[in-house]
């Protein structure tokens, strides 16, 4: 078992990281829950793998009830917060109960920003069962919905009061979906942890451990700057890049990054920020875990970064390597990429 625990102002919370821990899932909400009721959220994929085995072991010391949503991105919207809301108030649900998070990202948002806002805020615990919500969502207390055709634009931030993660969930994962989720580790190493990178060339199965070290980057961003002001920003290597060619090319957002980070290399190295050994180093990486390294020409994009959502008063905050495990933001303004990159915007 590896453990992390998170300092932050919205709460500290433990992250336990340990096989088989769904099974034996009351002794961890024991520890941080002493009411009696507990209010699951999951979708139609999950709950059928793993609802049986949680309420089981709850049922132990806890009165369970559940809501099950349909799978996918679509639920992320305000009717389906709505239609969540109603039954847990159906069912009775107190501002005192703890409400469990039990899925993937999806999942995890929505959950986490109905315990932010009804009743102004229940408590709620985490159990992503996504190999990209284990390395990103579930942790950092980020919640919302997507609302006028953009991802996330309505939420809040709300820590759960601890995260569970059994990295035998990541065995029922299909390759492309574990895949996705590797995208979001590699990404760790690369902004803040050369010796994951190093412990990631050797192809080794992804457990406690590799978790363990991945997570610590996020961690370590998320006490600095737990409303995403400044080092969070690190997290976003990868992304600016990878969101625009994300839904061009229907990647899955993993692939997308992987693509994003190999984008964002490429340009830093142009700018002398980047050592010129990340670009083989992460591609390599990459390889081994069979994401997509196709190449696109970072500066075919300039254009469509400029209108994402990160351009935030004319500047940009680009996300690049300095050297492998270390990364830094730099802040470009509409006019200084233009002048830069005259080419591209004529
Ligand atoms: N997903 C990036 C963050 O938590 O800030």
């Amino acid at each position: 078992m590896r453990e992390l625990e998170i300092n932050v102002k919205g709460g500290s919370y433990k992250i336990i990281i340990q096989n088989d821990s769904l099974k034996e899932i009351n002794r961890y909400v024991k520890e941080v829950y002493n009411n009696k009721n507990i209010y699951i959220l999951t979708d139609d994929v999950v709950a059928p793998i793993y609802l049986d085995t949680i309420i089981k072991s709850l049922e132990c010391d806890f009165a369970v009830d559940y809501v099950i949503i349909p799978h996918g991105e679509k639920s992320k919207s305000i009717t389906t917060y709505i239609d969540v809301c109603n039954k847990l108030i159906d069912k009775n649900i107190k501002r005192n109960n703890l409400l469990i998070a039990l899925g993937g990202g999806v999942i995890g948002d929505l959950c986490g920003f109905v315990a932010a806002t009804l009743y102004r805020g229940i408590p709620y615990l985490s159990i992503p069962t996504s190999l990209l919500s284990q390395m990103d969502s579930s942790i950092g207390g980020k919640t919302g919905i997507d609302f006028y055709n953009r991802k996330n634009i309505i939420g809040a931030f709300k820590q759960p009061i601890r995260v569970i993660i059994d990295p035998l969930t990541l065995k029922t994962l299909d390759e492309r979906e574990f895949n996705n989720g590797m995208g979001e580790l590699i990404k760790h190493g690369a902004i803040g942890n050369k010796k994951l990178l190093d412990l990631l060339k050797t192809k080794p199965e992804i457990d406690e451990n590799i978790i363990f070290e991945s997570l610590s980057v996020k961690k370590r961003v998320v006490e600095l700057d737990e409303f995403d002001l400044n080092e969070r920003m690190t997290l976003n290597f990868g992304h600016t890049f990878g969101h625009a060619i994300e839904l061009k090319y229907n990647y899955k957002h993993g692939e997308a990054v992987a693509i994003g980070m190999l984008m964002a290399i490429d340009m830093g190295i142009d700018l002398n920020i980047t050592n010129k050994e990340c670009y083989d180093t992460i591609k390599n990486i990459l390889k081994i875990y069979n994401l997509p390294t196709k190449e696109y020409n970072y500066k075919d994009y300039l254009k469509d970064v400029l209108f994402d959502k990160k351009n935030i008063a004319g500047t940009i905050n680009f996300i690049f390597l300095t050297e492998l495990g270390s990364s830094k933001i730099v802040k470009l303004s509409e006019k200084e990429l233009k002048e830069k990159y005259y080419e591209c915007f004529n």
